[in-house]
């Protein structure tokens, strides 16, 4: 049987590149025969970057009910926060005494990052470590996460590594990331990588008029309404692409050759057909934000099962620390 294992963070609203990148790829591997499931939501991680406690926990709910809206079976899998089970942190902590500085110093993400943010604090570069952390409580085997995060599971075999190499034992199971080379990456409004950083992003969950309005911000070239246009090169194509049917997407495909079909008809169609291929989701996702109580109720019944068996890992990394009674 493998557990997979992965997290979003709580950075900002769940957007399409989010959906299609990562929860949607995910529940098709949780429903594999076999397979058991840990998604949490890494409210510790995001931290990092926001403060406002009261912002983040919205971030948290919208995730939540993303992955339900998608349908993630919560029952028979487990679906968390990451911070209500405290051994994240204290796992992290034990890890980062094992992790070498250059380590964490060299890694590709926190040059990245400390060179555009503001903010630089120990929590961004010891970020890797918890990530770790999250991983390895839970004996996960696979992980599937997007290109970026590759280093970052290296580290974590790595940390594992060096920790039962001084346990003597293999206390720490080695997790083995999947990264699916066939998930694109989805562009923005802007054909950058859709980000929460860049702005770039589609809400799919944002009411129709809202919606409209993102959707028309969409970058198309000059050529005029009546000329044929290159659908391989133009982003409302691209994205209607990875939503749209085979035949819809060749009409699409036909109406851009054949000329008399402008930018404004294809920003049209994609907004049809996000409205009508997510109808579904997007129905779970207001209903799980409307209803409050549900999806904490739902949060805290994974919490207690993730917790379980966290303790159990934290009870043995103690005992070959010394820190146990
Ligand atoms: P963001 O760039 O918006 O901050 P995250 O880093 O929080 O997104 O990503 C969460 C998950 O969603 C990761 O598994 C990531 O690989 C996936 N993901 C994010 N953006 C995209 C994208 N544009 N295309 C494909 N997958 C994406
Ligand atoms: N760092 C991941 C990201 O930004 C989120 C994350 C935190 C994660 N902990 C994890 C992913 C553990 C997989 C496993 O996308």
């Amino acid at each position: 049987m493998a557990r997979i294992l992965t997290g979003i963070q709580s950075s900002g609203r769940p957007h399409l590149g989010n959906i299609l990148g990562a929860i949607v790829p995910g529940i098709a591997l949780s429903k594999q025969p076999g397979n058991e499931s840990f998604f949490f939501i890494a409210d510790l991680h995001s931290l990092v970057s926001l403060k406002d406690g009261q912002e983040r926990e919205k971030f948290v709910r919208a995730i939540a009910a993303a992955w339900l809206a998608f349908g993630f079976d919560y029952k028979k899998n487990v679906f968390w926060r990451q911070s209500r089970v405290q051994e994240h942190a204290e796992l992290a902590w034990y890890l980062n005494c094992f992790t070498p500085f250059p380590m964490l110093s060299n890694a590709t993400s926190f040059k990245e990052k400390s060179e555009k943010l503001a903010d630089v604090n120990a929590g961004l570069f010891t970020y890797p470590v918890l990530q770790a952390a999250d991983i390895l409580l839970y004996n996960a085997n696979i992980i599937p996460v997007g290109k970026d995060q590759k280093q970052h599971l290296e580290m974590t075999k790595d940390i594992a590594s060096r920790f039962n190499l001084l346990a003597g034992e293999d206390i720490l199971v080695l997790p083995e990331p999947q990264i699916d080379e066939k998930v694109m990456t989805i562009p923005g409004v802007d054909g950058q990588k859709m980000s929460k950083s860049y702005h770039n992003y589609i809400d799919i969950f944002l009411p129709e008029n809202e919606l409209k309005k993102v959707v028309k911000k969409i970058v198309s070239d000059s050529t005029p309404l009546e000329e044929p246009k290159d659908p391989e090169s133009d982003i409302t194509f691209k994205l209607y692409s990875l939503i749209a049917s085979a035949a819809e997407i060749e009409t699409m495909r036909n109406n851009y050759l054949n000329g008399g079909y402008g930018y404004g008809h294809a920003k049209q169609a994609l907004l049809e057909c996000i409205l009508e291929k997510f109808a579904e989701p997007r129905r779970i996702f207001n209903y799980y934000m409307e209803n409050n109580a549900e999806l904490e109720s739902i949060l805290v019944e994974g919490e207690t099962k993730a917790r379980e068996i966290a303790q159990e890992t934290i009870a043995k990394v103690r005992k070959v620390l010394g820190f146990s009674s």
